[in-house]
C-alpha cells in the first residue's frame, strides 16, 4: 500500500428532508450567495420554491443563475464570475447534479483567481487552483460524486474541448445535502447513466498495480455489488426509497476519494469518455457505458488475476480457469449496463468511428494516459474500435 492523506472535509447531511435545513446551513458562510441550477427540473420538482424559502427564511440574500446544461459550458461560468465579482456574492449554492456543481465549482475558482478561469483546465499542472469560495450543494442526481470530490469538467463551446481541473480541497464542497427522493423524479435514463457512472468511478481505482490494497480491494468490491443490486432496483422503481438511497450513497463513497487510498488510480476510461461527450454531448454515464467495457477487453492482460478476482468478487462467477473467469468479469460488466437500459456499443450510440484519430489524439494529455496500463493514442483509437460494434 501507498502512503496517503485523506482529508475529507465536506459535512454531508442525508435523509428526507435534508434540504429544508439549508438556509441555516449557508448562513453559517455567508448572507449572499450565488443560487445556482440546472434547466429546470428543481422547478418543476419544487425544489426550488423550497430551497428559496428556506434562504429568505434564514435571511439570507441570493442572486440567480439558472441554465446550466449536461456537459456545462465555460460561458455560463464565466458569467456567473462576473456576477459574483459584482455582486459582492461569497457563497456558492448549487442545486442540481454533477454539471451544476461543476460549475459552480469553475466559477467559485474563477472569482479568486486573476486570470482566466479556462486556464484552470487548459493549463493543468501549471495553472492549478489554490483557493475558491465556498460552495454547498443539494444534490438531485446519484452520478458523478461531485458533492464530495474536488474535481470539476467543463466544456469549452469555443473550441469544443471537455477538460477536468480541481484536486485542490478548495473546491470540495463545505456542505453536501443528500435527499434520495429529491431522485425520484429522475428520467430512468439518467438513473442508469449516473449507476454506470459511479461504477466508473471504483473501476478507475480498482485496476491497480499497487500490490498489498486488500482494504480498499474489499471496500470496493462491496460498493460495486450494491451499486450493481440497487441500479436494477431503481430503474424498476424510481420510487424505492431504500434503493435511490443506497444508490446516492454509493455514487458518493465511490469518488469521495476514500477508495483510492494507499493505491495508484488509472482514469483512461474517463479521458476517453471526455472526449466523446465533447464532441458528440452525449450523457457522460452513457458513454462510459461503451468505453468501459471496451477498456477491459484491451487491458485485461496486464493483470488476469485481479480481473479473475473482480469476477469472482462482484459476479460471483465460479470460474476456476483464471483467463476465462476475466473474460467473465468483462461480459458481466457489459450485461449489467445493458439490463440498465443502456447502450453498449457507440453504434448503439450513433457514433461512427470517423473523429476517432481526432478524439484519440485529443485524449492523450501528455504523453500517454492511465496507469494500469499506460495508453498512447493508437492504443486508445483500437479501444473506440473495441467499443464500436
Ligand atoms: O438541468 P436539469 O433540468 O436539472 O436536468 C438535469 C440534466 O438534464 C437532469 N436532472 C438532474 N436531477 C434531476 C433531473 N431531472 C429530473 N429530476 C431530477 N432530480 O439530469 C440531467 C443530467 O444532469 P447532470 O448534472 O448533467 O448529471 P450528472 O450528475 O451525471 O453530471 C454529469 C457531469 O459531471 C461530470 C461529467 O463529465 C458531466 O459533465 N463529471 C464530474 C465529476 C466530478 N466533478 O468529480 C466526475 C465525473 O466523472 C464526471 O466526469
Ligand atoms: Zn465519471
Amino acid at each position: 500500500m501507498e502512503s496517503f492523506t485523506l482529508h475529507l472535509l465536506t459535512k454531508i447531511i442525508f435523509g428526507r428532508g435534508a434540504e429544508e435545513r439549508v438556509g441555516e446551513e449557508v448562513k453559517k458562510y455567508s448572507e449572499k450567495v450565488l443560487l445556482h441550477y440546472g434547466g429546470g427540473s428543481i422547478k418543476k420538482s419544487g425544489l426550488y420554491d423550497r430551497v428559496v424559502k428556506s434562504l429568505r427564511e434564514a435571511g439570507v440574500e441570493f442572486v440567480e443563475l439558472g441554465g446550466v446544461v449536461p456537459n456545462p459550458r465555460l460561458g455560463l461560468v464565466r458569467k456567473g464570475i462576473d456576477i459574483c465579482r459584482k455582486g459582492g456574492i461569497d457563497f456558492i449554492l448549487a442545486v442540481g447534479g454533477g454539471s451544476v456543481i461543476d460549475s459552480a465549482k469553475a466559477i467559485a475558482s474563477g472569482v479568486m483567481y486573476d486570470g482566466d478561469v479556462w486556464d484552470f483546465f487548459e493549463k493543468r499542472g501549471t495553472v492549478n487552483v489554490e483557493k475558491a469560495l465556498p460552495i454547498g450543494t443539494i444534490l438531485t442526481i446519484s452520478a458523478a460524486g461531485s458533492e464530495m470530490s474536488p474535481n470539476m469538467v467543463i466544456t469549452n463551446e469555443e473550441n469544443g474541448r471537455k477538460l477536468s481541473a480541481g484536486k485542490h480541497d478548495s473546491t470540495r464542497p463545505v456542505f453536501s445535502m443528500l435527499n434520495p427522493e429529491l431522485t425520484m423524479t429522475l428520467p430512468k435514463f439518467q438513473i442508469a447513466c449516473g449507476a454506470v457512472d459511479m461504477f466508473a468511478h471504483i473501476v478507475e481505482r480498482y485496476f491497480t498495480n499497487t500490490e498489498n490494497v486488500s482494504v480498499t480491494d474489499e471496500m470496493c468490491e462491496g460498493i460495486f455489488r450494491a451499486i450493481i443490486k440497487n441500479a436494477i432496483k431503481a430503474v424498476t422503481d424510481p420510487k424505492d426509497y431504500e434503493a435511490m438511497a443506497d444508490l446516492m450513497w454509493a455514487g458518493t463513497i465511490a469518488h469521495n476519494g476514500i477508495l483510492g487510498t494507499g493505491r495508484e488510480e488509472d482514469w483512461s476510461s474517463h479521458y476517453i469518455e471526455h472526449e466523446l461527450s465533447a464532441i458528440y454531448d452525449i450523457a457522460h454515464g452513457a458513454g462510459l457505458a461503451a468505453i468501459v467495457p471496451a477498456w477491459m477487453k484491451y487491458v485485461y492482460k496486464q493483470d488476469v488475476k485481479r480481473f479473475a478476482q473482480y469476477a469472482r468478487n462482484v459476479f460471483h462467477i465460479i470460474e476456476q480457469d483464471v483467463e476465462k473467469a476475466a473474460n467473465r468479469g468483462i461480459e458481466e460488466t457489459e450485461k449489467f449496463f445493458k439490463s440498465l437500459g443502456l447502450e453498449t456499443t457507440l453504434e448503439g450510440l450513433k457514433i461512427g468511428d470517423e473523429d476517432f484519430k481526432k478524439m484519440s489524439q485529443l485524449a492523450v494529455k501528455s504523453n500517454t494516459i492511465g496507469n494500469f496500463v499506460k495508453l498512447k493514442s493508437e492504443d486508445i483509437e483500437k479501444i473506440y474500435r473495441l467499443a464500436l460494434k
